[in-house]
């Protein structure tokens, strides 16, 4: 059985929860594998329920599971803490969730790093989430991170704490003006917040290999999505990690050849969270329609989302970046009731027509779009279980962006429950 990538294709938020929840009961384990509480996934269970999951990757709602929290991703053991609180309270069985003894972990100097850092930029800001992801795979890259299994070992975690906040409390103290932070208790919070989970603390790249080599299938979650990939999407309004289907690999500790589906998920048009160009975005009533018909407002910061219409030029670089099989297009049900649906096909670029993402971040800020108008569809699509119920102008829409995007469109989300999901192909063989 294989391994199965899951990315967003855009700039996340485009309802990668809602595919894993799909596949859930053919899955033995689920793998976070990039990012950290700056994502958000919103799974409805049929019997209505709401979840909410940042950090623990969202099989967790599936009983049965084995849930990795992956060596890629950064970690702030508070946050996981109270995210596992939570789940427990309502009920969750939370027993299968490990964290790799590799993954990083996001300090309080990280999230106070990443605040004052976004103030003093003012208008240029990156609009990160605050949460200290930045500032932590700053250090990991830089080789001066804390693991889990540093915390393991008290003296090295000591050691490291020191080192890392002789320099750190200098730059928050003399360049942003703000309070030193005491390595004893910076020391101490993290110890008596890892005890809380230790035992959760694990080789997941063995394990993970191991049970591919037993036969079972493993789903790879990306959070965050392809145009927020530090390599890949419009840097420097990016996160710090790879969410491309490359960052799987590295951040799982699995090899290449073993991911047999790159499933992307695709919203029925374009949402973004935080600066950074955007060429199909709507600044009229129209983005508004799209924001609260959508409800797009970020599951993890409350902040609205930025909102535009479907851009092709986008779908086919994620398409081509992520080496993508199949897509789940998500949100169909939201463009019921429009007379006609744009879709970008193109951009102009200082004149010249490109079919293809231009090379220069200069150019992507100056692409402007090209649209081609679909006729509209009026029907309530949210009850349509099979491809031929859907109305024949969604029917067509679907397929332009099949055609437009380079792969075929296997599911269609029509309404944000669990049952409310079309199966065009299989996406597991
Ligand atoms: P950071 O990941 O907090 O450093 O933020 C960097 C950029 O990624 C900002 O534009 C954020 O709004 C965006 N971002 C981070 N996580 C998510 C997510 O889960 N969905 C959408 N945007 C995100």
């Amino acid at each position: 059985m294989p391994a199965i990538v899951v990315i967003g294709a855009q700039w996340g938020d485009e309802g990668k929860g809602k595919a894993t929840d799909l596949l859930g009961e053919r899955l033995k384990w689920v793998v976070r594998y990039q990012g950290g509480n700056n994502a958000g996934h919103t799974v409805v269970l049929p019997d209505g329920q709401q979840f909410a999951t940042k950090l623990i990757p969202s099989g967790i709602l599936t009983p049965g599971v084995t849930n990795v929290i992956g060596n890629g991703v950064v970690v702030n053991p508070g946050a996981l803490l109270e995210e596992l609180h939570g789940l427990q309270e309502r009920g969750v069985d939370t027993a299968g969730l490990l964290v790799s003894a590799d993954a990083h972990l996001i300090m309080p100097y990280h999230v106070a790093i990443d605040k004052v850092t976004e103030r003093y930029l003012g208008k240029a800001k990156i609009g990160t989430t605050g949460r200290g992801i930045g500032p932590c795979y700053q250090d990991k890259v830089a080789r001066v991170g804390v693991r889990f299994q540093d915390v393991l070992d008290e003296k090295i975690l000591r050691q490291k704490v020191e080192a890392a906040l002789d320099i750190k409390n200098q730059i928050l103290v003399k360049v942003y003006n703000r309070k030193a932070l005491d390595p004893d208790e910076v020391v101490d919070t993290t110890l008596a917040q890892v005890e809380q989970f230790a035992d959760r603390i694990s080789d997941t790249r063995l394990l993970l290999n191991q049970a591919l080599e037993r036969g079972e299938t493993v789903l790879l979650e990306g959070s965050q999505g392809t145009m927020l990939d530090v390599d890949h999407g419009t840097y420097p309004f990016v996160t710090s990690s790879n969410p491309t289907s490359g960052g799987a690999c590295a951040g799982s500790g699995i090899g290449p050849g073993r991911i047999s589906v790159v499933l992307g998920i695709l919203k029925a048009y374009t949402t973004r969270v935080g600066s950074g160009p955007f060429p199909t975005e709507l600044h009229d009533e129209m983005g508004e329609r799209l924001r609260k018909v959508g409800g797009e407002v970020g599951v993890n910061t409350g902040r609205d989302r930025r909102t535009g219409w479907f851009d092709a030029v986008i779908a086919r670089y994620a398409t081509r970046v992520n080496g993508i099989t199949d897509y789940f297009l998500t949100k169909l049900d939201v463009l019921s009731g429009l007379d006609r649906v744009p879709i970008c096909v193109a951009y102009e670029v200082d004149g010249f027509r490109a079919e293809d993402m231009p090379m220069t971040q200069t150019d992507f800020h100056h692409a402007m779009p090209v649209y081609e108008e679909m006729p509209g569809w009026f029907e309530d699509v949210s009850g349509c279980r099979t491809f031929a119920e859907l109305p024949a102008n969604a029917q067509a829409y679907v397929r332009r962006l099949e055609e437009l995007s380079g792969a075929r469109i296997s599911v269609l989300g029509v309404g944000p429950g669990r049952d409310q999901t079309i199966v065009r192909h299989e996406i597991l063989p």
